[in-house]
């Protein structure tokens, strides 16, 4: 078991990418904490992790990544839940796609709140609880859409360079107490985000994979779950490309 008494933090973790971390983080020794949008996707997901690793310690809540006091509150009830935070998964993210000269000033503020000042505000509340301990972990979820850019996602596509960012500076701020910070790049994942695309979309984006094929949300995990852990101990500052050959 790669966690073996680690205790994770995961946000955005009721489906996706996120559930599949929690899970995958169980099945490795963690203990999780996972927050959500709404309390009841939180409480149902948290049922359902229980019932796949009965074994599991898992303390569920909702939190909005935006909102600063929501962030703190989730920090502190995970400590309080389990003693130490050692890893923080920042996960949660949305899309409010449209092309720029139609998106509204609010859905560029949106994503940008929930996407990149959810990571930063969720670390600054995370890291506190971190630097207690020898060592730590944060990943960022990023996207292959912060490093190539895509029309009708310039919200989006912001949130996510803005997250590579985020984790080269924090790297260096945080090397210093032991802490690495990294963030992995997915192309197109199999999750309620993509479900959304037309079918004609998802047809076309498929023929530029040079693996043919669309990511499972494990597929991520276990990318994450790599950085998280004690193989990539001497990584920090990296963005771990999981997109099929789709950017190389
Ligand atoms: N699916 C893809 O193809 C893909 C590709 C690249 C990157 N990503 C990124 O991976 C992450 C997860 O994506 P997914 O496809 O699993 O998404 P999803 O829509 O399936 O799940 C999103 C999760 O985030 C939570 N969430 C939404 N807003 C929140 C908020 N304000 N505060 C806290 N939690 C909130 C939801 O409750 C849910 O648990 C996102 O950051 C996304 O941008 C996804």
């Amino acid at each position: 078991m790669k966690l073996r008494g680690k205790t994770a933090l995961i946000t955005g973790a009721s489906r996706g990418i996120g559930y599949a971390a929690a899970e995958l983080f169980l099945r490795e020794g963690a203990a999780v904490a996972i927050c959500a949008a709404s309390e009841q996707s939180a409480a149902v997901a948290k049922e359902s992790l229980l019932k796949a690793v009965p074994a599991g310690r898992v303390y569920a809540q909702a939190a909005d990544v935006s909102q600063n006091a929501d962030c703190e509150a989730f920090a502190q009830n995970a400590f309080k839940e389990f003693g130490t935070i050692d890893i923080l998964i920042n996960n949660a993210g949305i899309t409010k796609d449209t092309l720029m000269l139609r998106m509204k000033e609010a859905d560029f503020d949106a994503v940008i709140n929930v996407n990149l000042k959810g990571a930063f505000l969720m670390s600054k509340a995370a890291v506190k609880f971190m630097m207690k301990g020898a060592e730590g972990s944060i990943v960022n979820m990023s996207s292959v859409v912060g490093q190539t850019g895509n029309a009708g996602q310039v919200n989006y596509a912001a949130s996510k360079a803005g997250l590579i960012g985020l984790t080269k500076a924090m790297a260096k701020e945080f090397a210093s107490r032991n802490i690495r910070v990294n963030a992995v790049a997915p192309g197109f994942v199999n999750t309620d985000m993509t479900n959304a695309l037309s079918e004609a979309l998802k047809a076309e984006v498929l023929k530029s994979i040079p693996l043919k094929k669309f990511a499972q949300a494990a597929d991520i995990a276990k990318a994450v779950l790599f950085l998280a852990c004690g193989d990539a101990g001497y990584i920090t500052g990296q963005i771990l490309a999981v997109n099929g050959g789709l950017y190389i």
